[in-house]
């Protein structure tokens, strides 16, 4: 995809920049959050420091189970009328309405341009309407927190593994990251979705193989643990789903309920065989004694049961997002807000949405 480049438009100039008067703060600051940057539609509030109020999320996965996939243009629209039924049923769970809430946040990517748009600009509306601050969070920085809902951020490696990502990120404090690797090809999430949809699953795959993977055998097929020896942290998952492919060509059609539970059993474990290995290298490498794994695999429990045994074999602690706020959500970009409102930070109302923002 080509870089896209924003249209010369004249905005009238001002004066003053557009920065909301300060007004004064109740204790502890109350925060709505959006997130909208691929199919769900979510909001949250949050009461600063790490209190979760309330979090909605409106899915548009069987809208889009028929296509097999995420049909940008459809999700888009979806979110527009999705947005003021997530935001209300959001602020009444937490018992509080708009003139309560001292800051705004949304997602700003990455994700998908149209989509992103939805939520961003609703957060940007109301904080312009309810002259306060408004805050950009990246959905990645999200899902790095997301762990730490009720709780401090401590220094850790953070392990992302979701449809879009795959990351290794040695964690200091909030803001401070450095990657330490990441997928070369397919995020692990993707490669569950591309093998769910090769053995017939339904969208998206990655739930449906962890679901067949428990009555299967994890080591009825031999599958490739990809760069598990390049003495780094990168991964690549692509050959690994080329090689189930392989595998299913090899078998009866249509595929006997025990074949399929055994594939997915054995995709499952060279998946989590991988990102367990690496993980574990990452926290020996970094000193840290602490993994945090978060993303929308992180629900996967074979995923989960392999981490912990490889955190306790180097003396590290694990800490697994909850399911809930695992898949993507809005409490993780209120929980990154607060942490930037915390600070005194807040985002111009001109910013743009940034489809390919990078997190470390
Ligand atoms: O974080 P997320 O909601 O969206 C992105 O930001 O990409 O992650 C969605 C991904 C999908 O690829 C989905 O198949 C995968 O998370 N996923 C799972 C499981 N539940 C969701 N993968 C493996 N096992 C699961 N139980
Ligand atoms: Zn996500």
């Amino acid at each position: 995809m080509g870089h896209w480049v924003p249209l010369p438009i004249h905005l009238p100039t001002r004066k003053s920049p557009p920065e909301p008067a300060p007004t004064p703060l109740k204790t502890p600051p109350t925060l709505l959050a959006l997130e909208s940057s691929c199919d769900e539609t979510a909001a949250a509030v949050f009461s600063a420091p790490h209190r979760l109020l309330s979090s909605e999320i409106a899915s548009q996965v069987a809208l889009h189970r028929p296509f097999g996939g995420v049909v940008p243009e459809l999700a888009s629209r979806n979110h527009l009328l999705a947005l003021r039924p997530v935001i209300e049923a959001a602020l009444a769970a937490a018992g509080t309405d708009l003139d309560e809430i001292d800051a705004f946040a949304a997602t700003a990517g990455p994700g998908l341009a149209s989509s992103l748009l939805m939520g961003n600009t609703a957060a940007k509306a109301l904080a312009l309407a309810k002259g306060k601050p408004f805050l950009s969070v990246n959905h990645m920085e999200g899902h790095l927190v997301s762990p730490f809902m009720g709780s401090g951020i401590e220094p850790h490696v953070a392990l992302i593994v979701s449809g879009g990502h795959t990351l290794l990120i040695d964690v200091r404090r909030f803001g401070d990251y450095r990657r330490l690797g990441s997928t070369r090809d397919d995020a692990a999430g993707e490669a569950f979705d591309k093998v769910g949809k090769m053995l017939g699953l339904p969208y998206p795959g990655g739930p449906e193989v962890e679901r067949r993977a428990r009555d299967g055998d994890p080591a009825r097929f031999a599958l490739p643990r990809a760069m598990l020896d390049s003495g780094d942290f990168a991964f690549s998952f692509s050959g690994l789903k080329t090689a189930v492919l392989y595998t299913l060509e090899k078998l009866p059609s249509p595929l006997p309920g025990r074949d399929l539970a055994d594939l997915c059993a054995s995709f499952q474990a060279a998946v989590t065989d991988v990102l367990a290995a690496k993980a574990a290298a990452a926290l020996r490498s970094s000193g840290r004694e602490l993994l945090a794994l978060s993303g929308g695999v992180a629900c996967n429990r074979a995923l989960r049961t392999a981490l912990a045994a490889a955190c306790s074999g180097v003396g590290a602690r694990f800490l697994a997002v909850a399911p809930e706020h695992s898949t993507d959500n809005a409490a993780m970009i209120a929980r990154a807000a607060a942490e930037k409102f915390a600070r005194g930070e807040s985002s111009p109302l001109e910013g743009d949405v940034d489809p390919n923002l990078a997190v470390a």
